[in-house]
């Protein structure tokens, strides 16, 4: 249902390669590099090609230990692991955050009681503890009305502040137990809903552009998806998409320029809160802005459970998948961000100065900085294009309006567009992985053809890029590679797999593959572990039907790590009760959940 929105005419590939071609045939006569020979063959026999300078700075490190025993693809109601690991389930949708180790029940649930309890729709997250205790902070996507209040849309606001309640995130304090890991009793357990108090801040905290005619609270957040964490001690949740909770009540509302250019329609997914909650009534001119107000990373210290959620605008405002957060050169904070749109971007946002120097002026080292959009190059090599008045392109825009409509200041820069940027995840030998989850749109009829960083037209499975940015993070250029071509054929690499989301790179070069979306011969999605050295792909985990697999965080040890099974069985009991034994529509209605694994003998998970 959803549809891309980038109708700009940035630079396609072909005017790229043809500029790359002349320069070549000047130089070389004719002879083509490396990084351009996989563009238009077909998915089946692309292999990422890799150029000569790729080749210098990627691929020297040593292959990490990946000792498991892959296991197939699967489709049935409940998940599997690896022989040599363990999983048990924690925290599913409505059990309850006072630490009982009990949970509401599904007829007769309020939303005061989903305010107390773990919200659906789990996704990224992180752990701020030690091997045995800690908080975890977990994003709530979404929930569907079909799953949470069993019929196709909400009649009333109750029904809409349920499905509202629902959304956000929680921070839950977990503790190991002989039985395993569970919810602690502690004061900070706490949800952040669509209806929390929130503020803004940064260069567009204070613009017009984010205020309503209606001078209403700045409340909540909606549709967090992935996430990111500083080394002070936050997270970092990111809202996706924020669109399709919107709707008009009146017919003769039209998109502006800007909403269209973020897919914003009349009736948006179907949630219908429009009907019922005039915030997220498109046509109600007392809330003309709210929409402004979504799209943001929003940083949230679970520590302080009296805090409030900032929406920091210095990093944009797009469909934010997930926050990567490096500690760049000369301690400059450094953020990676993708926009999950199809033909929309990959952005970084560089922070001014040192963090601990931001901080101990008391300053946000998240508020004042530097935000940049990606140009992949055909040869291999990448630019990241300012966004702010400084750039010629935006020259007669302001920095507020450049933070609020950042698509389409993007637009205007210049930046490559991309095949949905989801999760981006840098390790410490200074890769950053990109996954492009899929675009079937991508060289059909009037849409941007093949070009070498989303070498396939109609790209069904997705692949995953991986690059090395210039001055330790904080340059300007950066050098980029294809790592995998997802597909559906079991290739030498043992690969197989298709959607590639949620990733994470660890310290010793493997990379934790997650799936959303079309499997090979629809299986259920799943999470595969690969060799950065190799590109070997082994499969340690396979979810539900119905269901996908995103987030991962792990114990300072990483001998533990929690997952999500995200909209088990698409919240249709028939398919799946999980995690409840399957007894088809007698069982209860599946709940998303943390999957917790471990290896059997206490090795780091992965190996
Ligand atoms: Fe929420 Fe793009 O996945
Ligand atoms: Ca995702
Ligand atoms: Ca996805």
């Amino acid at each position: 249902m959803e549809d891309f929105s980038n109708h700009s005419n940035n630079e396609t590939f072909e005017s790229i390669l043809n500029a790359h071609i002349s320069r070549r045939q000047a130089l070389v006569g004719g002879v083509a590099s490396a990084a351009l020979l996989f563009v238009g063959a077909n998915a089946a026999s692309a292999q990422p090609s890799r150029s000569s300078l790729a080749r210098s700075v990627f691929g020297a490190r040593k292959s990490p230990k990946i000792g498991f025993s892959s296991i197939p693809l699967q489709s049935g109601p409940m998940p599997t692991i690896a022989q040599e690991y363990a999983m048990s389930v924690l925290a599913p949708w409505r059990e309850k955050l006072d630490g009982s180790g009990t949970s509401f029940e599904y007829v007769g649930f309020t939303a005061a009681q989903q305010e107390q309890s773990v919200g659906i729709g789990h996704d990224g997250m992180w752990y701020f503890g030690s091997d045995s205790k800690g908080l975890l902070c977990v994003n709530h996507e979404y929930g569907t009305a079909p799953h949470m209040l069993g019929k196709s849309v909400p009649t009333n606001l109750d029904e809409v502040r349920l499905m509202q309640a629902g959304h956000g995130m929680s921070v839950i304090a977990i503790e190991k137990s002989a039985k395993g890991w569970k919810i602690a009793k502690s004061k900070k357990n706490r949800r952040i809903t669509a209806n929390t108090p929130a503020t803004f801040s940064g260069p567009a905290a204070s613009s017009a552009l984010l205020v309503n005619p209606a001078n209403n609270p700045v409340l909540g957040t909606l549709n967090n998806c992935a996430n990111g964490y500083t080394p002070w001690g936050t997270y970092l949740t990111c809202e996706e998409n924020f669109n399709g909770y919107f709707g008009a009540t009146s017919s003769s509302w039209r998109a502006s320029t800007s909403q269209a250019r973020y897919g914003v329609t009349a009736t948006g997914f179907g949630y219908d809160w429009h009907k019922y909650d005039p915030r997220f009534d498109l046509s109600d001119a007392a809330y003309a802005n709210e929409i402004n107000r979504f799209g943001w990373v929003v940083e949230v210290d679970p520590n302080k459970p009296g805090s409030t959620p900032v929406k920091r605008t210095a990093l944009g405002r797009v469909k934010h998948e997930g926050a990567d957060v490096v500690e760049g050169k000369n301690g400059r904070i450094v953020v990676y961000m993708g926009d999950d749109e199809r033909f929309d971007y990959i952005y970084k946002f560089v922070s001014r100065d040192n963090w601990k120097k931001m901080r101990s002026r008391g300053v946000s080292p998240l508020d004042e900085g530097t935000l940049y959009v990606a140009k992949l190059n055909a040869d291999g090599t990448g630019q990241w294009l300012e966004l702010s008045t400084a750039n010629p392109a935006l020259a007669t825009w302001t920095i507020d309006r450049i933070l609020v409509e950042t698509r389409l200041a993007a637009d205007l820069a210049g930046a490559t567009k991309m095949d949905r940027p989801e999760w981006i995840s840098t390790n410490k030998a200074g890769e950053t992985y990109v996954t492009l989850t899929n675009n079937t749109r991508r060289g059909t009829s009037g849409q941007a053809p093949a070009d070498a960083a989303n070498p396939r037209a109609v790209n069904t499975y997705g692949h995953i890029i991986r690059f090395r940015d210039g001055d330790k993070h904080i340059g300007t250029s950066f050098v980029w590679e294809i790592f995998a071509l997802a597909d559906n054929v079991f290739d030498e690499s043992g690969q197989m797999f298709g959607s590639p989301d949620g990733i994470w790179a660890d310290e010793d070069g493997r990379v934790f593959v997650q799936t959303d979306g079309e499997q090979p011969d629809r299986h259920n999605d799943q999470m595969l572990v690969a060799d950065s050295k190799t590109r070997e792909f082994k499969r340690l985990f396979t979810g539900v039907v119905g269901g996908e697999v995103t987030g991962v965080a792990v114990t300072p040890s990483r001998k533990t790590m929690f997952i999500n099974i995200q909209h088990p069985g698409d919240g249709d009991n028939t398919r799946t009760n999980f995690p409840a034994k399957f007894t088809g529509a007698a069982g209860p209605v599946p709940r998303d959940s943390i999957v917790v694994i471990s290896r059997k003998n206490g090795g780091i998970v992965g190996t």
